[in-house]
């Protein structure tokens, strides 16, 4: 019960979702991998994604990690039982994916829902397969918005760069008539103000965080893994730079030192 959350990102994009769970379960300690050695993920092939996120499963479960939480679109898209078959049936492992596709699917039937993410998340078409496949009267509309993560990672959100960025994707017309949004991308949180004002807040923009970090709170329940001692955090990447540690209070909402962990040395 008092071992750690294992979290992984390609980088520190997954931190959106790590304070998520922080500020939901303020108990529960966590050992967070980002992988900015081998980023973007977005786009790498497949194969390539489930080599990296094998390691890192390894990593975080040799770190007694009593679950593990897939904090990346993409690698939820093409690593998800590559990460389960490494820790086992006794280690959930929670994906950013699910949790959002089974929102969607008991607030939106009959109804157009688009999505926007990476290449490798888009192309995977893993969001429209798992809403169809849940209910098929849910219409989906994918596009791949590949400049979002690095402009964000960049520091370019909520500038007339952004705006003009944004605007150009959500313009596209596959996007029209939709009732809801999905931001699947773990970077994107933090543009979601800019995306909710482009629709005039007509149009409801769902980001995983929130989301995820209560299927999380549910599956510790269910599990009777919740820990009730002080939690304690650890932040690693397989590359340090100092720009990558200053932008970790965009990502968390406060600086934090990072570890650089060469895992695969
Ligand atoms: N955070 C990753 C995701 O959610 C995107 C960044 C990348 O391409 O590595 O898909």
């Amino acid at each position: 019960m008092e071992a750690p959350i294992g979290i992984f990102d390609s980088g520190i994009g997954g931190l959106t979702v790590a304070n998520a769970i922080r500020k939901k379960l303020p108990n529960e300690s966590l050992v967070y991998f980002g992988d900015t050695a081998h980023l973007p993920y977005g786009d790498k092939s497949p194969e390539l994604i489930r080599h990296y996120a094998a390691r890192i499963a390894h990593f975080l479960s040799d770190q007694g990690c009593k679950m593990i939480v897939i904090a990346c679109n993409t690698a939820s898209s093409h690593a998800f039982q590559t990460v389960k078959d490494v820790v086992g049936p006794n280690v959930p492992v929670i994906n950013v994916i699910d949790p959002v596709v089974n929102e969607v699917v008991d607030r939106y039937q009959g109804k157009k829902v688009g999505i926007i993410g990476t290449k490798g998340t888009v192309d995977s078409r893993i969001y429209p397969r798992r809403i169809k496949k849940a209910d098929a009267s849910v219409k989906v509309a994918s596009l791949a918005t590949p400049l979002l993560a690095p402009m964000i990672e960049e520091g370019f959100f909520r500038n007339t760069i952004s705006q003009s960025i944004i605007h150009n994707y959500l313009e596209k017309k596959s996007l029209s008539e939709i009732q809801a949004l999905i931001l699947g991308c773990t970077h994107y949180p933090l543009i979601k103000r800019e995306v909710k004002a482009f629709y005039d807040g007509k149009v409801e923009i769902l980001d995983s965080p929130g989301i995820v970090a209560s299927a999380i709170a549910k599956t510790l329940k269910e599990h009777q893994l919740e820990s009730q001692r002080k939690a304690d955090y650890r932040f690693i990447v397989s590359d340090k730079t100092s720009s990558f540690e200053k932008s970790t209070r965009i990502f968390f909402k406060e600086r934090i030192s990072l570890e650089e962990l060469r895992i695969w040395d």
